[in-house]
């Protein structure tokens, strides 16, 4: 079977930037303060990322469930062109877009365009982001074409073919899109009528610090995820953005990338303990206010060096959040996508794929490790679950949310 090669996307989003949004006569201001913390978050990346994180985990059967937002948005926000009637509106609603798509989708863009220009320096990205369609009617030229080069997904039409198939496509399509990185697999046999339309979008992160973490590949300690194993530990010391949530018993420290266009946020329970109480708290006013008491503290870090991979369909999320009417083969209208489609074009399924890595690079390849004389650090110690997000600096944007419930080294049995 041919697998599919993923368009780059930053060419087609470079070419996206000078036709998509050029139409508006007055730009929206930007905030262009050095720390965008409270006024950018309330870009769709951040209420779509946390409630469709809090809806994928309220059930306690998902773990190592990590999500791109910032991918979400925009895949969403590209087919939401093709809807109309109440279709559209509810791809509105869950963007937010209450009278302005153009500033929705103009600060999606930049996010992209920063997201893709932070690559290879502050983090490696591979990503790619495509429109399948089973056996449906022919999508209209302008549809296809706003979709490849505003948004930067591919369209990719799927034959007559055994659900077997469909899935080894989509499976092959996602690791060529993540550099070959072995992909998860999905939990249920996709059940795909002609007609549907599936959104899928993969990415592989691997973040550089901006100071590397000292570590030991023989240094195994225990992990009391929700299974225990053993995992190699990294370890440094330094003055960090810090803060101590002592109601909510929770650690909230921020680690900065290789020339700080980026920085991962990490929230970690005070004691062993499964995220989903931590997951409940991850409301937009919760994380507002975490973020906005970060403060510089002298602290010793230790953190697992882990990969994680994970793999969900959203279609249940999205409907629970009022996507309703895009699934359903009578009453989706995606006529802007397919004057023919009425009645029979629908979202079959929006499949995402993503893995990320905690490795102890900086960004400098002759870097040293140096401890920073620090005095009483405090201590995080991430032996235990914890949550991960991943924010692009100068637009603030979402571009990854997930949980780390265990790592996968050796399992180890419960010593008491
Ligand atoms: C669908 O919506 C678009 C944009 O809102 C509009 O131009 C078009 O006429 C609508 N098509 C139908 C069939 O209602
Ligand atoms: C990021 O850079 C790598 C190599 O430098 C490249 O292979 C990859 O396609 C880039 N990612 C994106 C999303 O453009
Ligand atoms: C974000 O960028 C600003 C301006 O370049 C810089 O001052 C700040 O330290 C960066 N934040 C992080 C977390 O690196
Ligand atoms: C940061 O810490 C300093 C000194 O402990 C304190 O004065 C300041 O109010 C703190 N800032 C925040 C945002 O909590
Ligand atoms: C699909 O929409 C039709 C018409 O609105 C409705 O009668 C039907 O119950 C819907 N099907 C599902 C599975 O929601």
């Amino acid at each position: 079977m041919l697998p599919i090669s993923p368009v780059p996307l930053l060419f087609l989003l470079l070419l996206a930037l000078q036709s998509v949004w050029s139409s508006t006569p007055q730009e929206p201001k930007v905030q262009d303060s050095p720390q965008p913390e409270i006024s950018s978050l309330h870009l769709p990346t951040w209420s779509l990322g946390l409630q469709l994180y809090r809806s994928l985990r309220t059930d306690g059967s998902k773990t190592n469930t990590f999500i791109s937002p910032l991918l979400l948005a925009n895949s969403l926000l590209a087919v939401g062109g093709g809807a109309n009637g109440s279709t559209a509106g509810q791809f509105h609603d869950l963007l937010r877009i209450t009278k302005n798509e153009k500033a929705v989708g103009e600060a999606l863009t930049r996010a992209l365009k920063s997201v893709f220009e932070a690559n290879g320096t502050s983090y490696t990205l591979h990503s790619s982001s495509a429109l399948f369609s089973k056996q449906a009617p022919e999508l209209e030229k302008s549809f296809l074409e706003k979709l490849q080069t505003h948004f930067g997904l591919q369209h990719v039409a799927l034959e007559d073919a055994q659900k077997q198939t469909d899935m080894e496509k989509l499976q092959s399509w996602a690791k060529s899109g993540m550099d070959g990185e072995e992909t998860a697999a999905l939990e249920q046999a996709l059940e795909t009528k002609p007609g549907a339309m599936i959104l899928a979008s993969a990415l592989h992160f691997k973040g550089f610090w901006d100071r590397g973490f000292y570590h030991e590949n023989q240094d195994l300690r225990s992990f009391l995820g929700t299974k225990y194993t053993k995992v190699p530990m990294m370890h440094r010391s330094g003055v960090y953005r810090h803060y101590e949530d002592m109601e909510n018993m929770v650690q909230v420290l921020e680690l900065g990338l290789w020339e700080g266009k980026a920085s991962m946020v990490l929230l970690l329970p005070f004691h062993v303990e499964r995220l989903a109480r931590l997951d409940r708290l991850l409301t937009l006013d919760q994380v507002e206010k975490w973020l906005g008491k970060l403060n510089s503290t002298s602290m010793a870090l230790s953190l697992p060096r882990a990969k994680m991979s994970s793999m969900v369909n959203l279609q249940k999320q999205l409907a629970t959040l009022g996507l309703v009417d895009a699934w359903n083969e009578t009453s989706a209208d995606f006529s802007s996508a397919s004057s023919m489609g009425r009645g029979k074009l629908h979202l079959g399924a929006m499949l995402h794929w993503t893995s990320l890595e905690l490795a102890p690079e900086s960004g400098s390849i002759d870097d040293m490790h140096e401890d920073e004389e620090v005095e009483k650090p405090k201590i995080f110690y991430a032996d235990h679950s914890f949550i991960i997000l991943v924010r692009d600096n100068s637009t603030g944007a979402l571009l990854m949310i997930g949980a780390l419930d265990h790592t996968d080294g050796p399992a180890i049995h419960d010593e008491l």
